[in-house]
């Protein structure tokens, strides 16, 4: 069954207002098609090195992350947005 493409607003945490960010690829794809450099390594869930702090919304994970997070961070290299974010890079 096809997926349903969806675009949700992303807000950087003082770096940036409303992005567009699609369902489509993870988070982090989208933050970079945006020219934002969020740190990174393993885009696969496994290192933490992307770990960011949500502040608000939700997220699905396409992968499992294997990297420790809390509760209130997400690692966008493995997660697509389900709602509209804010989120603040650690
Ligand atoms: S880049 Fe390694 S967990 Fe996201």
């Amino acid at each position: 069954m096809d997926k349903v493409c969806n675009t949700f607003q992303v807000s950087v945490e003082n770096v940036t207002p409303s992005l567009p960010c699609t369902n489509e690829c993870t988070l982090l794809e989208s933050l970079e098609s945006h020219k934002l450099e969020v740190h990174s390594h393993c885009r696969e869930g496994f290192c933490g090195a992307c770990r960011t702090k949500l502040i608000s919304g939700t997220v699905d994970y396409v992968t499992d992350p294997l990297a420790y997070i809390d509760d209130d961070e997400i690692l966008p290299c493995c997660c697509i947005p389900t709602s509209n974010l804010v989120i603040k890079p650690g």
